[in-house]
């Protein structure tokens, strides 16, 4: 069962997903948590970055997994994920440089950085913390993915890569494939937060929330898990029957 937690405005979602992720941290201080990218964290990153530096919480001890990862477009590329993450929270937090995981699109050998990737992870993840695509696709597990799927090498829709040119911007080049954390990790994790906000989503989330579970929306398949919340804004919210919603 799922939790589903609306919240007014953007602000307040914004607001209490970042406190609630800094009394997280304070809680457990070397908590393993993955992290995604995306416009849809960006504010909710902002207050944890003011939380961090309030002294509230710290990543001292915490251990970062970069979720997903766009291919074949220059590292150093606005939208790559790895430097939408910095840029929005790393740069600004105490984590421990040896702390942080990346995947490495670039790696000689994918594969094999994949499969330590997934090593990492044979401890489950603390926290898997979720954007949601569209389509219904977490990291970059673009619908039709298997629950037992591992860290790999994925080509993106095309929807997706369309998509991709809020991150990257207009004329550039855009990725067609990526490398995400597989829902084999996610649905392991202790706990996962999946954070929508803005009308855009309304039908995805309730789609994921009312229809059957189904792998043609990988996000419904984070029904089956004993402890996954969405965090969503009124607008994201909007499609949903209050009887779905719980107490945050
Ligand atoms: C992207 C990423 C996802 C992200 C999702 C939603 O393609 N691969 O990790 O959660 O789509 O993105 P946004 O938050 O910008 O709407």
């Amino acid at each position: 069962m799922i939790h589903v937690v609306r919240y007014d405005s953007p602000q307040d979602w914004a607001e209490h997903v970042a406190a609630r992720f800094a009394a997280f941290l304070a809680d457990e201080p070397a908590a393993r948590v993955a992290l995604p990218t995306g416009a849809t964290p960006e504010p909710v990153y902002a207050g944890i970055v003011e939380a961090v530096s309030a002294g509230i919480a710290s990543f001292r001890r915490a251990h970062v997994f970069l979720l997903d990862e766009f291919g074949g477009v220059p590292p150093d590329a606005k939208g790559r994920c790895d430097v939408m993450l910095h840029r929005a929270l790393l740069d600004h937090v105490d984590v421990t440089p040896s702390h942080y995981h990346r995947l490495d699109p670039e790696a000689e050998d994918v594969a094999a950085m994949c499969a330590a990737y997934d090593a990492e992870l044979k401890q489950p993840l603390d926290l898997v913390m979720l954007g949601i695509g569209r389509n219904g696709h977490v990291g970059m597990n673009e619908p039709g993915t298997s629950p037992d799927s591992a860290t790999r090498r994925v080509e993106l829709a095309p929807s997706t890569t369309q998509a991709s040119v809020r991150y990257f911007g207009e004329g550039a080049a855009l990725p067609t494939w990526g490398i995400t954390i597989g829902l084999s990790a996610i649905l392991a994790a202790r706990t996962i937060w999946l954070l929508a906000n803005g009308e855009g989503k309304a039908d995805i989330v309730r789609d994921v929330l009312l229809e059957p579970v189904s792998a043609t929306r990988p996000a419904s398949l984070l029904r089956g898990h004993p402890n996954c919340w969405f965090f969503v804004d009124a607008a994201a919210a909007s499609k949903l029957p209050v009887g779905v919603l719980s107490r945050g």
